[in-house]
């Protein structure tokens, strides 16, 4: 048992092709939360948010995280994600992007560039900042 919670450490530290580079080493950032089902897109999966240590320093605090902030959300095993959700605060407010895997390493799905509405029309309806799991 020991040692397979050591392998599974090691596992989950490891970086994920394909994903920006300031994603590096995300598994080991702050657990800020684990979802709860709310029936909506990502229903059925087990998820967890993770956030840097600049939002990490702020998420308990009321009001907007600061610049630089990274929140990313696995869905399904945070080792082998079915989708990584990530949300990046930037001078002109939140940047969000979706990975889905694709040809072995992750690729921007959703979000991105072209598809910043389908993200920011349901996360504006959230009270603190546009999260819905933080306090
Ligand atoms: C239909 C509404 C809806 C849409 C569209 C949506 N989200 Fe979410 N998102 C939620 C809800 C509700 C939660 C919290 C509960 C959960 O995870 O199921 C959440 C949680 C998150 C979190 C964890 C931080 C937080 O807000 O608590 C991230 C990161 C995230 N979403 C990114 C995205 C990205 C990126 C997109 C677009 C590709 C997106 N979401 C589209 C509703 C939505």
């Amino acid at each position: 048992m020991v040692a397979g919670m050591i392998a599974l450490a090691g596992a989950v530290a490891a970086n994920l092709p394909g994903l920006r580079p300031e994603l590096n080493g995300f598994t080991a950032w702050t657990k800020v939360s684990s979802p709860k089902d709310t029936g909506g897109p990502h229903a059925g999966l087990s998820k967890v948010v993770f956030a840097n240590k600049i939002a990490s320093d702020a998420w308990k605090k009321k009001g907007a995280l600061p610049l630089g902030s990274i929140v990313v959300k696995t869905a399904g095993a945070i080792a082998n994600p079915t989708f990584i959700a990530v949300m990046l605060k930037q001078k002109s407010g939140w940047y969000y992007e979706e990975y889905f895997p694709k040809g072995g390493r992750y690729a921007v799905g959703a979000g991105g560039p072209d598809g910043q509405g389908l993200c920011s029309n349901c996360h504006g309806d959230a009270a603190n900042d546009s999260l819905f799991t933080r306090p």
